[in-house]
């Protein structure tokens, strides 16, 4: 099999396509990448697409461009009112009155975590429930703030923590349970919140990768005391680098506004503010001035401006985004459905409103195939894929908790035979069909 006819700017797909699965058979996959390695101004030709097709998308319109340029133009670096109206706005399109902004989801998880601490008064045996499958930073903040997390099997269709396991994992120091909303798809929050009334427990939702998926129309984030979400870039908003806390908790969020800023006394507007022309009217009646004074252990996680102009902007754009998602993952599981004996697809009951911030595929038992052949078949086509978040198997993981994975049979299969693909706004229908035919074409192959 020979080079095929160099293709020069725009990619052309149908050729390359077909040229990739005659390159493709059983026992050498991946004999193609030995005679792709032509380079023409940096467009790799030969038989492979010159782009590769990413998981994730940082869209920057005229929107972004104007209000950061406002910012810049307001010599406004610090917090002010673009972060102000963004903490707002976002915090009541998830059902709670008050948002922190902070800079990573990872932070958010972390003080949220601390902020509770203090406000029920936990201590370091206080035990935390996060599931086996999610980012790391989710168990890693129960960690950092000094508590056990205790791991709960997922569910194998969801890939959410499974109601059904949690009661067991429960003792008499189990104070709050971490449900992690992953790829988009919200996790099972009625059941959830009953067995947290029934138990007296608290609920902090991790919804890093599910912004304004629903349940039943309600926004998910607002079924606990506080909710963190992470606005990394890649996430469904972004603002390069970011998190947000959000509560209706008024002493919870005095916490919150304090922790993010080295522990500060006064969390007035004015005083967080940080602006010499607003002076908070207390700040003088006390031995320290009372905007330097500081009653609890903080850090330093506040974002700026920038960032503040970065997520309006994108609240105002979150329908085209949100749109262009969801239609592209629809167009997939379509293109797809032919290999659903193989390959389950994110499919979700008519109740949810899943946000596809990424685009989760598990190769089922009857496909015979685990995910790193798979992976690299992707990859080697030029579509990125992701692991669904390994946790247990992690090194750090093994050395703090042992071999712990067989507990969790679903998460450890879902590790093994599991990959996610991009389904995001920047995509274009010819990507789409790409990665449809790359997709069915592996199977073709392995049949
Ligand atoms: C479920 C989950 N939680 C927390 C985080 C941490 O967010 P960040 O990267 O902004 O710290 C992520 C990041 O992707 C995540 O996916």
């Amino acid at each position: 099999m020979g080079i095929p006819p160099l293709c020069m700017g725009e990619m052309d797909i149908e050729r390359n396509v077909e040229f990739n699965l005659n390159c493709l058979n059983r026992k050498n996959r991946f004999y193609y990448q030995e005679v792709c390695l032509i380079e023409k101004a940096g467009v790799k030709v030969g038989g492979i697409c010159m782009k590769k097709i990413g998981v994730g998308y940082a869209s920057v319109s005229d929107l972004e461009k104007k209000y950061v340029l406002e910012a810049l133009e307001n010599e406004r670096l610090s917090q002010g009112k673009f972060v102000s109206k963004f903490e707002k706005k976002f915090s009541y399109m998830h059902g709670q009155i008050y948002g922190v902004m902070c800079n990573s989801g990872t932070s958010a998880l972390h003080l949220s975590l601390l902020a509770l601490k203090e406000y029920y008064g936990w201590d370091e045996n206080t035990e935390i429930l996060v599931p086996a499958i999610t980012f790391i930073a989710t168990s890693n903040a129960v960690l950092h703030a000094g508590m056990c997390p205790v791991f709960v099997d997922v569910d194998s269709k969801s890939y959410n923590m499974d109601s059904n396991e949690i009661e067991k994992h429960i003792s008499n120091r189990t104070k709050c349970i971490i449900p992690v909303h992953c790829f988009g798809m919200p996790c099972e929050m009625d059941k959830i919140v009953e067995i947290a009334e029934r138990y007296h427990l608290t609920i902090l939702e991790d919804c890093a990768e599910a912004h304004f998926a629903k349940i039943n129309g309600r926004t998910i984030g607002s079924f606990s005391e506080i909710s963190a979400f992470s606005t990394y870039v890649a996430h469904t908003l972004t603002t390069g680098v970011g998190g947000i806390m959000c509560t209706s908790n008024l002493e919870i969020v005095e916490i919150l506004r304090s922790l993010v800023a080295h522990g500060r006394a006064c969390t007035c507007e004015r005083c967080i503010a940080s602006d010499a022309n607003q002076v908070c009217r207390k700040r003088m009646e006390t031995d320290i001035d009372r905007r330097f004074m500081f009653i609890r252990l903080g850090y330093s996680c506040r974002v700026g401006e920038l960032e503040g102009a970065l997520g309006l902007a994108q609240l105002e754009r979150l329908d085209e985004i949100m749109n262009a998602r969801h239609n592209n993952a629809e167009y997939l599981i379509r293109g797809l459905e032919a290999v659903e004996d193989y390959l389950q697809l994110p499919r979700h009951p008519e109740y949810i409103e899943h946000t596809y911030m990424m685009f989760p595929l598990v190769l089922t038992e009857d496909s015979n195939v685990e995910r790193d052949e798979f992976a690299r078949y992707l990859e080697g086509n030029n579509i990125e894929t992701r692991p669904m978040l390994p946790l247990l198997n992690q090194p750090v993981y093994k050395e703090i908790f042992g071999n712990i994975e067989d507990k969790y049979p679903v998460a450890k299969y879902i590790n093994s035979h599991g990959v996610y693909i991009g389904c995001h706004h920047g995509l274009t229908r010819q990507e789409l069909d790409y990665q449809i035919k790359i997709i069915l074409g592996f199977f073709k192959s392995i049949r």
